[in-house]
């Protein structure tokens, strides 16, 4: 195995807003050999390689996809036969582990999904829940798997508001009941179950020896460990668990062992799903529910359910496109914002100009407004899906964008889409030597969830609830709202952004993709594909350009550093709304990590995203 190592310190701030800041890193070269497999290790990515990949991977140049593109300004990493792309290297490398000893896609995602559990555990989990998207091209499917954590049977509408009908911001995202019932653990093993080959011993078997061998903390989990601390400080689990026996954070490079989860996962090794949602781990759970004011029963546990979805499609300029239907609200809204910018010639505006990042913000702003009105679990809520992601539709809110002038969100609305005519979350992407391919998505919502751990069974629980809209209006951690669409019901699932996407060319894997970051993540995940689809970026260069976010409310364009304040000022002229400090200095925030692989004239071409510490690509 190959490896290139970023060697530089992090600095991050609040990651349950997606916040992560990088200075520029270095990289030294070590030479690996991992079971007989030749593997391209790259950790983080920067404008500073100091050892070149290859490969040119322009976006629609099969041509050029065997050799150097001399104009890339970063290249990615490149294999034949298989990859894995994730926020974490030892967990990239159990997926690659997995194609190596033969199995598919689903086998190497599935491993990599319980590794993540162990080794990143600010969002790899067990105890929360996520979206699945597999794409089988020789069965020419696409299937949407739904793992998302469901209300407790005894959840209210008025669970987190307080005594003066105000939202009681604690009780919904840092307390036992802002827990969802988990669904990572239903969902992994029905893909496998389902769509993989291997047994679930041996898919487990990496992470147990993580957990119980131990990991060396790398920088991004032990600078998170240590930003986190006082989430953790109100729970003796928690403080167990995670942090050193001395009493303080956890240092890079030291061991971190997990023997309760390690335990947790033999468990499940041998006795499949009902080793989590019953026995001794589910009464771990309802213990730890007891011990404050968690509402997870042994009943809702028992009656956890992954559902599979048909995927939502669009096309876009010749692509199709495939994503997560709600009751995520990522992949309908992507498809709309790309309807409605498929009829604008953005490559002429030019990259991150100023009327291009115009017919973004305007594309955006419309789609949240929607979400916020008409998005929530179609298990309880009639979301008008094909109304949302109709070209028709698109049209109509794409003639009353105004070119020269900024829209104002408080005179944009919900449309009226036809109907039925008709901190944290991680993603990773998995392609195998079959052009099978796995988008996956999951999350505990923050990073570290709610910050409870289940005492004895060695896990964190989400505070997913606050996904829910707590109160028509009043915004949730990620200043999205939303209405009785998204009201909290009994099993029900809280609205999601979580957008694991795959684009298809002729039916093939094309693009895998999809992003963390709460409401940003669908704008980073378009972004990523108008800079492949529109610009003809490769994938390294796609996730490595500046991006922007707007969400309806607050009327307010978010950019990364690297837009140009001279493009910044000539939005403002025409009514755009950036923030800015009190020196009058403009407020920059990072946006998403997206973890993708694109498949080119057989070539997979990896991009970890550079905004995150421990992201890796390994490959055969
Ligand atoms: O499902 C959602 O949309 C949120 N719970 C995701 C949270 C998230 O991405 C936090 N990470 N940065």
């Amino acid at each position: 195995m190959i490896m290139l190592k970023r060697r530089s310190a992090t600095s991050e701030s609040d990651m349950t807003r997606g916040d992560t800041r990088l200075s520029p890193g270095r990289y030294a070269f070590r030479a690996y050999a991992v079971r007989g497999l030749l593997v391209l290790m790259l950790v983080g990515a920067s404008s500073a390689w100091t050892v070149a990949p290859v490969s040119a991977q322009r976006a629609d140049d099969p041509a050029a996809a065997s050799i150097i593109a001399r104009d890339a300004l970063f290249h990615p990493p490149v294999a034949k036969n298989g990859m894995v792309a994730a926020e974490d290297r030892t967990a990239a490398e159990v997926g690659v582990e997995i194609l190596g000893k033969g199995g598919n896609a689903v086998d190497a995602a599935v491993a990599t999904g319980f590794a993540l559990a162990v080794t990143h555990p600010q969002a790899g989990n067990l105890g929360g829940g996520g979206f699945m998207l597999i794409a089988l091209p020789a069965r020419n499917k696409v299937i949407a798997l739904d793992y998302r954590e469901m209300a407790p049977a005894a959840a209210t509408r008025d669970l987190f508001l307080g005594p003066d009908g105000e939202v009681d911001n604690d009780k919904a995202r840092y307390s036992r009941a802002s827990a969802g019932v988990p669904g990572t653990v239903a969902g992994l093993i029905h893909a496998l179950d389902t769509y993989g080959t291997m047994s679930l011993a041996e898919i487990l078997a990496p992470a147990i020896r993580l957990a119980e061998d131990g990991i060396q903390v790398p920088r991004g989990l032990a600078f998170a460990l240590a930003g986190n601390r006082v989430r953790f400080e109100k729970d003796p689990s928690s403080v167990k668990y995670f942090m050193h026996p001395e009493g303080r954070p956890y240092d890079t490079g030291e061991t971190l062992k997990q023997p309760d989860l390690g335990r947790t996962l033999r468990v499940i090794a041998a006795e499949g799903r009902r080793g989590f949602y019953e026995g001794k781990v589910a009464d771990a759970i309802v213990a730890e529910m007891r011990e404050g004011d968690g509402l997870i029963t042994h009943e809702d546990l028992k009656g956890y359910r992954v559902v599979e979805r048909e995927p939502v499609r669009g096309n876009y300029r010749g692509f199709e496109i495939t994503s997560m239907p709600p009751p995520s609200s990522g992949g309908a809204h992507l498809i709309e914002m790309l309807n409605i910018l498929e009829g604008f010639d953005l490559k002429a505006a030019g990259h991150n100009s100023a009327d291009y990042i115009h017919r973004l913000v305007e594309a955006m702003r419309r789609a949240y407004a929607d979400r916020a009105k008409h998005m929530g679990d179609p298990d309880f809520w009639k979301v008008p899906v094909s109304g949302l992601t109709s070209e028709n539709y698109a049209e109509g809110l794409r003639n009353g964008i105004n070119l020269a002038r900024a829209s104002k969100s408080a005179e944009i609305f919900a449309g009226a889409p036809p109907a039925r005519e008709g901190e944290q979350t991680t993603h990773f992407s998995v392609i195998d030597k079959d052009g099978n391919a796995v988008a996956n998505t999951y999350t505990l919502n923050f990073t570290f969830g709610s910050g409870y751990s289940v005492d004895g069974a060695g896990f964190l629980l989400n505070n997913e609830m606050d996904d829910f809209s707590a109160k028509p209006g009043v915004p949730n951690a990620f200043g999205l709202i939303g209405g009785e669409a998204n009201a909290i019901e009994p099993r029900k699932r809280p609205l999601s952004s979580m957008t694991p996407t795959i684009v298809l060319k002729d039916g093939q894997p094309y693009i895998v993709t999809g992003s963390p970051g709460g409401s940003t993540i669908i704008t980073v995940v378009l972004q990523l594909l108008l800079n492949m689809l529109d610009f003809d970026m490769n994938v390294m260069e796609a996730a490595s350009a500046p991006r922007i976010h707007h969400q309806w409310l607050p009327d307010t364009v978010i950019t990364e550093r690297g837009i140009s304040p001279d493009t910044v000022r000539l939005l403002e002229d025409r009514g755009f709304i950036f923030p800015r400090g009190p020196d009058g200095r403009l407020v920059n925030r990072i946006l998403g990590r997206t973890n993708s692989i694109a498949r080119q004239s057989g070539y997979l071409f990896g991009a970890a995203d550079p905004r995150a510490a421990d992201g890796a690509i390994a490959a055969y």
